[in-house]
């Protein structure tokens, strides 16, 4: 089998495309002809190491395949479609998945498909229907709203009946959120956020923030809530919010914050298979609208961390061994 290494943090010259032999599966695994893997923003943090890991290490959390073994006690037939979001080492023409991981994938699904709503539709799923179960008395605010996660969760929020303004920074991205189905867009790098929000909530400030930026944008996020109001702060992509003095919270309308992970939110098998089941019914009923940026090569893993940390993609990137 082939699978991306990286002996040292660093740049995305460090990923290295390696032979490696098959893993046979353990008792309760499943080993897995990988179909694609899912490119996340989570990915770059345990390279860079920001998420620290214990090198050398494989990389990549989340995959679509077809089951090739399984281990003692596993009860998956050979040739069971799956998918997974929080198995290390994914990036690989192979992998062996822990089945309470792993989730079947109907046959009306693909694989690609699959593979690209487990990690940032589950994320989309939880924040919309857990972190907050939104619905139609709610304004949010959703930052990077033309990635991966945010055209997910703006798509999510609107099925909850929730307001949303969309924060993104082009024009190109706006449309597509706007075809997605958010009433308002705020291009947060040109405008000042919490005066913007204001003017289109006749003054009061969201219900909701969800702010993926971190570094660059948290202030502007708290800012930007009504009194009690929720700010989810649940990345880094410009890196991470900085540490917070609570009483911040009071001075600025007793407001809640929490840093939610999807760990957490799929913390049972059971609630594992509600989020994605309840994402592949939608998509089965043409409800989801999930957007395949690019297919790269398992060799042009570097490539597609460039191009993700580039701000410049819209939607997921997939490595297709
Ligand atoms: N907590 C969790 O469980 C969880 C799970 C999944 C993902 N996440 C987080 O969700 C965020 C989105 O992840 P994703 O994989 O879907 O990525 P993504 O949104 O497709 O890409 C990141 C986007 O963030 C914006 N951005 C702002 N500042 C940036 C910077 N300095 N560098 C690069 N991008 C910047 C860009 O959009 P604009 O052009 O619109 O600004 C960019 O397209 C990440 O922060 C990730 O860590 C968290």
């Amino acid at each position: 089998m082939e699978t991306i290494r990286f002996e040292h943090t660093g740049g995305p010259e460090v990923l290295t495309l390696t032979e490696a032999p098959d893993p046979s599966p353990g008792p309760g695994e499943v080993l897995v002809e990988v179909a694609a893997a899912g490119v996340n923003f989570i990915d770059t943090y345990h390279r860079t190491g920001l998420y620290p890991l214990e090198l050398p290490s494989g990389l990549g959390l989340e995959g679509a395949g077809t089951v090739v073994a399984a281990g003692d006690g596993v009860e998956l037939p050979v040739g069971t479609r799956v998918a997974w979001a929080n198995t290390m080492g994914s990036y690989a023409t192979r992998v062996t998945i822990p089945v309470d991981q792993a989730v079947e994938v109907p046959d009306s699904v693909d694989l690609d498909v699959a593979a690209a709503v487990m990690l940032q539709g589950m994320t989309a799923h939880f924040l919309s229907h857990s972190t907050m179960p939104l619905d139609g008395e709610d304004t949010v605010l959703v930052y990077a709203a033309a990635g991966g996660v945010g055209r997910l969760l703006v798509q999510l929020a609107k099925r909850r009946g929730a307001r949303v303004l969309a924060c993104t920074s082009t024009e190109e991205k706006a449309a597509e959120v706007r075809a997605l189905g958010a009433d308002e867009i705020v291009f947060y790098r040109d405008v000042d956020v919490p005066t913007r929000v204001r003017e289109l909530t006749d003054g009061q400030g969201v219900d909701v923030v969800y702010d993926s930026v971190g570094a660059d944008t948290w202030e502007g996020s708290l800012d930007s809530l009504r009194p009690r109001g929720l700010c989810v702060f649940f990345g880094n992509a410009s890196g991470p919010v900085p540490p917070l003095d609570v009483r911040i919270l009071a001075q600025k309308g007793s407001l809640f914050t929490t840093r939610p992970t999807l760990g957490h939110y799929v913390a049972t098998h059971d609630e594992l298979a509600w989020r994605a089941g309840s994402l592949f019914d939608l998509i089965e009923a043409g409800k989801l609208d999930v957007r395949i940026h690019e297919r790269y090569p398992l060799a042009d893993a570097g490539r597609a961390h460039t191009d993700l940390q580039s701000g410049t993609t819209t939607g997921k990137l997939l490595l297709v061994p």
